[in-house]
């Protein structure tokens, strides 16, 4: 969407940015991974079919995409930082009863960062981002049986499951935006720093 297309999210462990033709080569390298393909729902794409879709989500106001990298590395590989990708983060506003809907989707494809809090941080980012940015109401997120992690993640985060698909082997988790859960993610995010874009 045109909204974050100069935002740059500042946290304490990583960094989102706007989704750019310079990441599609190293995502379209990630998702040539069958692992992450179950783990996602995604099909794979051809490289031109990426960067087609690059595009059209860049101009696309249903959704909002961060590339999440690595804090720790952008420190000491300054200059580079396709090399510090390590994931990306999405909201998708396809709710026809309700502009105020978004499901979620969070990636860490890098294995090597996993566990170390990036993915929660991200997400948590993300839902400040919804909400403040984007005026959010209700969150959403579909995840697969066998995906533990994910559903520790977001039951971490206080999302309920609302409803289970077993056409599509997976749960539907579900948190409305109350006061509460505003200050739950206000309290876990130790920063917060919306910055202009520059690459
Ligand atoms: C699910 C995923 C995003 C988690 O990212 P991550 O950076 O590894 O996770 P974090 O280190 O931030 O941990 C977040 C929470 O996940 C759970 N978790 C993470 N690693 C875990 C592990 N090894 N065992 C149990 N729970 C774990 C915990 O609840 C943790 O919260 P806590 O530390 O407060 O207890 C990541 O594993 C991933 O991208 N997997 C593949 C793609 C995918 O499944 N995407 C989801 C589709 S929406």
């Amino acid at each position: 969407m045109k909204t974050n297309e100069n935002h740059s999210l500042r946290l304490s462990k990583c960094v989102l940015v706007p989704y750019r033709p310079k990441h599609v080569l190293k995502y379209h390298e990630w998702m040539k991974s069958e692992e992450l393909q179950e783990l996602t729902a995604s099909e794979p794409l051809t490289l031109e079919q990426e960067y087609e879709m690059q595009k059209s989500w860049s101009e696309d106001d249903k959704k909002c995409t961060f590339i999440i990298l690595d804090g720790s590395k952008l420190a000491s590989d300054f200059g580079n930082e396709v090399d510090t990708m390590v994931g990306d983060v999405n909201l998708f506003f396809n709710d026809v009863d309700c502009s105020t809907s978004a499901e979620i989707e969070i990636m860490v494809a890098e294995a090597d960062t996993r566990g170390k809090g990036i993915g929660k941080e991200a997400t948590l980012a993300m839902m400040q981002y919804g909400i403040a940015t984007l005026g959010v109401t209700i969150f959403t997120a579909k995840i697969g049986y066998n995906n533990k992690l994910s559903l520790a993640l977001f039951h971490r985060l206080h999302f309920k499951e609302v409803s289970r698909s077993e056409a599509f082997q997976e749960v539907t988790l579900e948190l409305v935006v109350t006061e509460s859960v505003k200050s739950f993610i206000g309290s876990s995010l130790q920063e917060y720093l919306v910055s202009a874009y520059s690459e």
